[in-house]
């Protein structure tokens, strides 16, 4: 088994940098701390984002294979350290094992994204003469970087929701300052080991900080800073954007995701594909399935697979090969969880299964007839917690998809062409995906939200265009 340090330092400005070791990181299923990192200060803070500030121009003149070759070298670096990377999330975030393995392999899937797009920033040849008097003109755009970047990145994917800002900078030529999750930062300081393998890069082309919530006001305040990209809790990423002046903001934030299961869906194939976009890494995703609407006529019989299904999964260590469902990321989280379970079945609702709490093991919880104004339907669960509702009629089910403050990605199970088309025009979601669950994401498409899920999207190529400007150069030929 992989051994991790006993600290770690921060990277400033492109170099391992130890000025303490103030933040604890524990393991989140024995609850113990499995190391130590350095914590930055209001004044690294304020060092990195003026090296970010110098790194823009020396960037920016990179060449395209330049920054493929720091990608590449990345990608080669996170495949031999694969079973490191994936046993530090397993113990910073709680991840079961497997997990972690899958997102290991989609972080090296991200990388390698990038650094094909790294050499494919097009430009367009316009002609402007479409009257009179453009006759003579035309134009030609291509894209700059935008400059000094500020990422902040959540705890539920320590790694791949980082390297979704970091690879499409890189890509680009965007020097960046990192604030990872204080619950799990270790992901990001590994990565950012790694680009310091990387001489190409000038100095302050990045730094990864740890840092408290309360010291961490530069990376959404400060005018320096371009574009700020903040992946997390939608209550936290709407009062970043009211505070963030001029930047540009792209925002990832959270959901109740629906899965819609109609009378003609394979249900034994609905049901594997449900059972994981619920329940995987303890519903601890923007897009975990928390509401299954399904169709009257097979309601019954799929609620009984569903109830029977929740019920085998393993409970326990994530360190585990068979454990299904970890810890949450904290006691307070699975406590905050249980209180809404707990409510929605004070205002008379149904528990099918689950419901207990032992620390921050809360087990998959299954329930029905929940009121539509409890807290379980309505807000982002967060963790092991699914509502089943029932539907008649296929517009009812899409108004009820609909029927939500979020809108990130909506699943649905069905075999009509025609109720595809309907669900993809009508679903007020960022995406749409048949015959699987919301949760389903590759890291090449475009992923983001709408409503109170977020702006912008991410998946590399859609990131980099956030992160550059157009330019457009106008020529009169005479
Ligand atoms: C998220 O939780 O926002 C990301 C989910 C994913 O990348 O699979």
């Amino acid at each position: 088994m992989p051994i991790l340090k006993d600290t770690y330092p921060l990277y400033l400005n492109n170099k391992a940098v130890q000025p303490n070791t103030d933040l604890k990181v524990t393991d989140k299923f024995t609850g113990e701390v499995a190391f130590r990192t350095a914590l930055a200060t209001p004044e690294i803070i304020d060092e990195a984002i003026a090296g970010s500030v110098r790194a823009a121009e020396p960037m920016a003149r990179l060449a395209s294979y330049e920054r493929q070759d720091v990608l590449m070298h990345c990608v080669e670096r996170f495949k031999q350290r694969y079973d490191e990377l994936a046993y530090a999330l397993c113990v910073e975030a709680g991840k079961p094992i497997k997990d972690a393995e899958g997102e290991v392999t989609r972080l090296i899937d991200t990388f390698r994204i990038a650094a094909e797009e790294a050499v494919r920033i097009h430009g367009e040849v316009m002609p402007l003469d479409i009257s009179e008097r453009a006759k003579g003109y035309e134009s030609i755009w291509k894209r700059y970087p935008i400059g000094p970047c500020s990422f902040i990145s959540p705890f539920n994917f320590p790694l791949n929701l980082a390297a979704h800002k970091i690879a499409p900078a890189i890509a680009v030529g965007c020097p960046f300052v990192m604030k990872p999750a204080s619950k799990t930062p270790l992901g990001a300081i590994i990565m950012g080991e790694v680009l310091a393998e990387c001489d190409v890069l000038p100095e302050g082309a990045f730094s990864i900080l740890p840092a408290s919530r309360d010291g961490a006001d530069l990376f959404t305040v400060d005018e320096r800073l371009k574009l700020l990209s903040f992946t997390g809790s939608p209550g936290v990423g709407w009062d970043l954007k009211a505070r963030c002046g001029k930047k540009k903001v792209v925002l990832e934030l959270g959901g109740n995701a629906a899965v819609v299961v109609d009378h003609d869906a394979d249900l034994d194939d609905a049901l594997e594909r449900i059972i994981f976009g619920a329940f995987y890494q303890s519903g601890q995703s923007c897009i975990g399935v928390q509401r299954i609407i399904i169709h009257e006529s097979v309601y019954d019989r799929f609620k009984d697979m569903l109830v029977a299904k929740t019920k085998t999964l393993v409970a326990g260590d994530p360190k585990d090969r068979d454990t299904f469902i970890g810890p949450m990321i904290s006691e307070g989280e699975a406590k905050r969880l249980k209180g809404w379970i707990d409510e929605a079945v004070d205002g008379g609702a149904a528990l099918l299964c689950g419901g207990q709490l032992d620390g921050a093991m809360l087990a998959a919880t299954l329930l029905e007839n929940v009121h539509p104004d409890a807290k379980a339907i309505n807000e982002e669960a967060f963790g092991p917690l699914a509502i089943l509702q029932k539907f008649s009629d296929f517009d009812e089910a899409l108004a009820e998809v609909n029927r939500s403050k979020f809108g990130l990605q909506a699943g649905i199970f069905t075999r009509d062409l025609f109720k595809m088309f309907d669900a993809w025009d009508r679903l007020e979601v960022g995406g749409v995906v048949i015959n699987d669950v919301p949760s389903y994401r590759v890291d090449n498409m475009p992923y983001g939200g709408v409503k109170d899920s977020g702006l912008g999207r991410e998946g590399i190529k859609f990131a980099m265009e956030d992160m550059t400007e157009i330019r457009n150069l106008v020529i009169r030929r005479g």
